[in-house]
């Protein structure tokens, strides 16, 4: 989606929201054409399957109103859990199309917002590392950016570079839970000494808390809104602190 400059900051997840269009249609067409369907001597009133159908309908639908509009807010929520003072240095760990990295950039004075991404295709829609420079371009930020292609588990900067560290929505992406403490690990070590990470995701967020009180750091929970329309699925904050 692209807005009036031409920014766009994709759809999250586009076959995870596709499959549970076809999956609603299905269920909700299946029984308009059989509502009852006979096996053997037994005839089962399938019905009820067209309320699944709604329920996975619901469920792409707030997953793309996320994407349009609730990450944007979600954006501020992360964004407003750290004190700028404008000279920050900053990385956004899963960039993207740099919605984090962006953000953090135009909070800065004479700091520097770094985005580091792996540019998976599937979980965000024209993900790569040019569409991410050309945001940046048209957002008016782009002589305080930096943008890299390297992986979270296995960062190239040195220890102590960071005072703010933002994730969203892309720690859950590693498969395995070494890889996902790994990543954690690599957090601490680049995050100065009295720095502040904030890290959202929807899912393995007790995890990432363990981790990080592993690795010596000072980690709050923040309340999930389970209930709003803008963030679906809903996503759980970290706050964690290098002491
Ligand atoms: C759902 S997208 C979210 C992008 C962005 N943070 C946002 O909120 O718009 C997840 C991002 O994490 C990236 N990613 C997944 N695994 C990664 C890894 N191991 N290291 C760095 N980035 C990774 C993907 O390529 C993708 O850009």
């Amino acid at each position: 989606m692209l807005n009036t400059r031409g920014v766009s900051y994709g759809i999250d997840a586009p076959g995870v929201i596709r499959n549970l269009f076809i999956a609603a249609a299905a269920t909700i067409i299946l029984p308009l054409i059989f509502p009852m369907v006979k096996i053997g001597a037994v005839i089962i009133d399938i019905t009820w399957l067209m309320w699944m159908g709604l329920y996975l309908s619901l469920g792409g639908a707030l997953m793309l109103v996320y994407s349009l509009v609730g990450k944007f807010k979600h954006r501020e929520r992360m964004l407003n859990m750290i004190a700028w003072r404008g000279d920050e240095q900053v990385l956004d760990i899963g960039t993207g199309k740099g919605l984090l990295m962006i953000g953090a950039a135009k909070k800065l004075t004479t700091g520097k917002a770094t985005g580091i991404d792996i540019w998976n295709e599937k979980d965000l829609t024209g993900n790569n590392i040019e569409n991410a420079f050309k945001n940046a371009a048209i957002e008016g930020v782009k002589d305080k950016i930096e943008i890299r292609n390297e992986n979270a588990m296995n960062m190239s900067f040195t220890d102590n570079s960071f005072d703010v560290i933002l994730s969203n929505l892309c720690l859950h992406n590693i498969s395995d839970k070494e890889g996902r403490f790994a990543a954690c690990k690599e957090i601490s070590r680049v995050l100065k000494r009295g720095g502040t990470g904030v890290i959202a995701d929807f899912m393995h967020t007790k995890e990432y808390k363990r981790n990080f009180d592993k690795l010596g750091m000072q980690t709050t929970v923040c309340p999930v809104s389970y209930f709003s329309t803008f963030y679906f699925p809903p996503l759980r904050m970290l706050v964690t602190r290098k002491a």
